[in-house]
């Protein structure tokens, strides 16, 4: 154990080889490595050309780093979901073909020379906008997470899915560029008894949601790319609406109206749908804000230890639809002891962040879990405490406190702890 962190110390301060080598026990058998002595095959002959990629993709030997569904979870693909391969990925931000995708009647394919926005209602004039039209709108660029309101409920009752991507992977964090909803709003003219907003897909479920016009006037945006291009299909291409904190629900895709009304729609399907049920039989309604919520990425079930004890980098991400995350404290066992993990990255409003741990593990077994505390103060409570507020019956808005259990080889299970 001593042995261990005096070599890290090398390691930290610069003779990662050396002292990672040394730690491995590996270092001599690395000095006669034909992987670095020998030329390898790639090095034998030209590579392709410029004009043999001209959209480019990933390695073939990434083939694994995909979105991957649960098939028993829902009863066809059309109206399903598949999850983000949070444990694959580093930084803050989704690759577009990797953000989860939640479809209540698949994927539109909407022609953008077709395609049309229509805003009426309680407006004073109803306008229709082209692509183009709402290109001529100033636009803006922002950072934001996406969660889906179900996100972890299948964990309401007890550890299920083993792995942080079936766990916590209904989300994805993407810069859009768009123009402000309130932009368009203002320009049909909202009466002053227009106090909600209608947003409906173009899709065959012509999803809608009712959204209070405050929050639409705030920060909502109607946005046409995501990480500097066009959206894809599967997130809405050409158009959808970007909610800011709020749950994924509400982020309409391939938004074709935006009717403005008096009171909310709620009172139609949807109210079954999302609110979260409470042990008396009552419902919290109305729980759109999503609360802070982190998850350590790796090391977890997908994602085991495979190089053995030493040193080695924890991480995870962390979000709150209220604000930023200035802290997420980190524990290797259990709760007894918790430490603050290092942030990195951007620090955007309502954006995923990314914490490390850096520790030197000794080879006994942990028992991993991650707080977030976000900008307003609150901290990411326990799934115990969750249970207690909100009881068993709940599907939505699960943001208590994951624990990954960690063997002495390494690998990795979905556990709970009280
Ligand atoms: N918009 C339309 N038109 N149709 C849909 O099925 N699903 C909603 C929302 N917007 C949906 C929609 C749900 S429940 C979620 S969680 C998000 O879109 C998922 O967005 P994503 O597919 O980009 O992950
Ligand atoms: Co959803």
């Amino acid at each position: 154990m001593s042995e261990a962190k005096s070599t890290r110390r090398g390691f930290l301060t610069g003779g990662a080889v050396a002292a990672g080598g040394a730690l491995l026990g590996a270092g001599a058998a690395r000095a006669g490595d034909p992987a670095i002595l020998e030329k390898q095959p790639w090095a034998q002959y030209l590579g392709e050309g410029v004009d043999a990629r001209p959209y480019g993709y990933p390695s073939p030997f990434e083939a694994h780093v995909v979105r991957r569904d649960v098939p028993w979870l829902t009863a066809d693909a059309v109206s399903s979901v598949n999850f983000t391969p949070l444990h694959e990925l580093d930084g803050i931000i989704t690759p577009n073909g990797l953000c989860f995708e939640r479809h209540h009647a698949g994927i539109a394919e909407v022609d953008p020379a077709e395609y049309r926005l229509m805003i009426n209602g309680l407006v004073d004039r109803s306008l229709v906008f082209t692509l183009s039209d709402l290109m001529r709108f100033p636009r803006v660029n922002r950072v934001h997470f996406l969660e889906c309101a179900a996100n972890s409920g299948m964990e309401w009752r007890g550890a299920q899915l083993n792995g942080c991507q079936f766990t916590h992977g209904m989300i994805h964090n993407v810069m859009y560029t768009g123009v402000r909803l309130s932009d368009l709003l203002n320009e049909a003219g909202v009466k002053t008894t227009g106090k909600w907003i209608l947003p409906e897909g173009a899709d065959a479920s012509a999803m809608t949601r009712s959204i209070p016009m405050e929050k639409a006037m705030e920060d909502c945006l109607v946005a046409f790319k995501m990480n500097g291009e066009a959206l894809r299909p599967e997130q809405g291409y050409p158009v959808r609406l970007v909610v800011p904190g709020w749950e994924g629900n509400m982020w309409v895709k391939w938004l074709r109206r935006i009717e403005v009304g008096d009171e909310p729609w709620h009172h139609r399907e949807e109210t079954s749908k999302y609110t979260d049920l409470l042990p008396n039989g009552k419902a919290r309604f109305f729980t759109w804000e999503m609360d802070a919520k982190s998850v350590i990425t790796n090391p977890s079930p997908q994602a085991p230890i495979t190089h053995g004890p030493g040193p080695m980098v924890l991480t995870g991400v962390a979000w709150s639809g209220r604000g930023t995350i200035p802290r997420v404290d980190v524990t290797l066992d259990g709760g007894a002891n918790w430490v603050e993990a290092r942030m990195d990255g951007p620090s955007l409003d309502k954006s995923m962040h990314r914490f490390y741990h850096d520790f030197v593990w000794d080879g006994r077994p942990l028992l991993l879990q991650s707080r977030a505390h976000d900008s307003t103060g609150y901290v990411q409570p326990t799934k115990d405490e969750l249970r207690k507020a909100r009881g068993e019956n709940s599907i939505y808005h699960n943001n208590g406190i994951q624990t990954w259990a960690v063997n002495e080889s390494g690998e990795a299970e979905n556990v709970e702890i009280s």
